[in-house]
Formats: structure tokens, C-alpha cells, sequence
């Protein structure tokens, strides 16, 4: 009943709201990231935990590549999202410092951005990350051969994650309501997920 009623509420506002889009539209997509990654394995090693920040390092430098390149050619709308605050490469190469392994080298070689609508769909996942990134902070923590271990790329905003998340929403939900398009922001966001996951699973965990 509740979830017909928000379903209804998006007709009203122009259709399925783009965020329930977005997340339905890349469950997937997110379920493989997940498995590839498998950060939430309850022996996972620390040589193998740097292994995947180290591909996690290259792909956010890929990506905030082309968010800055978006940034350079639409200023107000990156802006409107508070872009600068949302980077976050360095923290991975900070994380990798503190495990005494080597930043990444290089990142994949994503398609460029050709608007804001791309541009958002790639935050989404970027910015999704640290939600799921509570939940992998906490296993970390609960690992005593990880014990000392402090990464902070997983949830770069601290107590203000529900803040930054709400504000990339409203941002998102008010650009479909200038005439930004819904269906352009989940293929950027699925295309996004894709290019993480294929460029993360020469870490994926080996089948038993
Ligand atoms: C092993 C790694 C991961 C785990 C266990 C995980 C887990 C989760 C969980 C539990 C949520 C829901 C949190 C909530 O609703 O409060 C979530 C949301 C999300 N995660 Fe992940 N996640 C992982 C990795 C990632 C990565 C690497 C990305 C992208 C770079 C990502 C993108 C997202 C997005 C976009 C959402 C928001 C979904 C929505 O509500 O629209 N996740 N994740």
C-alpha cells in the first residue's frame, strides 16, 4: 500500500520517480559489483583488501576525470550537486598508503560524458557507493586480523552520508523536473556499473 502510494506520487510529479528508476534500473548491475568486490567476506585478507582498493582507486580516477571535464563545461549544474566536496580519489590513495601498497597506475577508459544527465547517472553510482559503504566499514572493523587497519574511502562524508545522499537526490529529482531524462541517467548509471565491475574482476574472488 505505502510503496503504491510513492509510486503514484512520481506519476504525479511525471512518471516513475528517477530515483526508484535508478536503483531498480541497476540492481543487477550493483548485485555483480558486489560479488566481484565480495568485501563483505569474513576472511578477507589484507593483501586482498588492498588488491581491490588499488582497482578502486584507478576506476574513481577515470571517473572524476570525466565528472571534472562535465564540471569544466557545465559549472552551475556541478555546482548544484557540490561536485569539488564529492571527489574522492585521494582518500583511496590515502587508504592504499596506510595498507604500504602502491596507488593505482591507471583506470579504465570510460566513455566521456556528454551532459548532465550522464553526468548524474555516473554520480548516482558513485555516490550509492557510500551507502553500502556503512555496512562494509562496519565488517572491516569486526576483523581482527585487520585490526588498525583505518580506510577511509568506503564512507568519505562521516555523519553527514544521509545528508550528501539526500542532497544528490533532490538535485537528480529536479533536474527530471527541469526536462532532464530519467531514462539517459539510467543508462549512464548501468553503463557505470558495468565498467566497475569489468574492471574490478581481475580481483573477483577465485569459485571454490
Ligand atoms: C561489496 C561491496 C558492496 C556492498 C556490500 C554494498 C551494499 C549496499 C547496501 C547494503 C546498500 C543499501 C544501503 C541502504 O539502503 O541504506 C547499497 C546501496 C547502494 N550501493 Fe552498494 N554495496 C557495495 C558496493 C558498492 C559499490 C562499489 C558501488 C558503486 C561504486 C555501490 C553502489 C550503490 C548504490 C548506487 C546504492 C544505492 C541504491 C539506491 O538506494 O538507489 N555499492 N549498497
Amino acid at each position: 500500500m505505502a510503496a503504491d502510494g510513492v509510486a503514484q506520487a512520481g506519476h504525479r510529479s511525471g512518471g516513475e520517480d528517477v530515483l526508484r528508476r535508478l536503483r531498480t534500473g541497476t540492481a543487477e548491475e550493483h548485485e555483480d559489483v558486489e560479488r566481484t568486490l565480495d568485501l563483505l567476506d569474513p576472511d578477507l585478507a589484507r593483501d586482498r583488501l588492498a588488491a581491490v582498493l588499488e582497482r578502486m582507486h584507478g576506476f574513481w580516477l577515470a571517473a572524476e576525470a570525466g565528472l571534472d571535464a562535465w564540471a569544466g563545461a557545465h559549472p552551475g549544474d556541478a555546482a548544484a550537486v557540490d561536485w569539488p566536496r564529492r571527489r574522492r580519489a585521494a582518500l583511496f590513495a590515502g587508504d592504499l598508503r596506510s595498507l604500504d601498497a602502491a596507488p593505482a597506475a591507471a583506470g579504465p577508459s570510460l566513455p566521456p560524458l556528454a551532459g548532465t544527465d550522464e553526468a548524474l547517472g555516473r554520480l548516482y553510482v558513485l555516490e550509492g557507493s557510500t551507502l553500502g559503504g556503512t555496512f562494509i566499514d562496519r565488517h572491516l572493523a569486526s576483523l581482527p586480523h585487520l585490526a588498525g587497519v583505518r580506510v577511509r574511502a568506503f564512507s568519505p562524508y562521516g555523519g553527514e552520508t544521509g545528508a550528501m545522499w539526500a542532497a544528490f537526490r533532490r538535485v537528480t529529482r529536479e533536474r527530471v523536473a527541469a526536462g532532464g531524462s530519467p531514462g539517459t541517467m539510467v543508462d549512464s548509471a548501468r553503463a557505470t556499473f558495468r565498467a566497475l565491475a569489468t574492471w574490478c574482476r581481475p580481483v573477483a574472488p577465485v569459485p571454490a
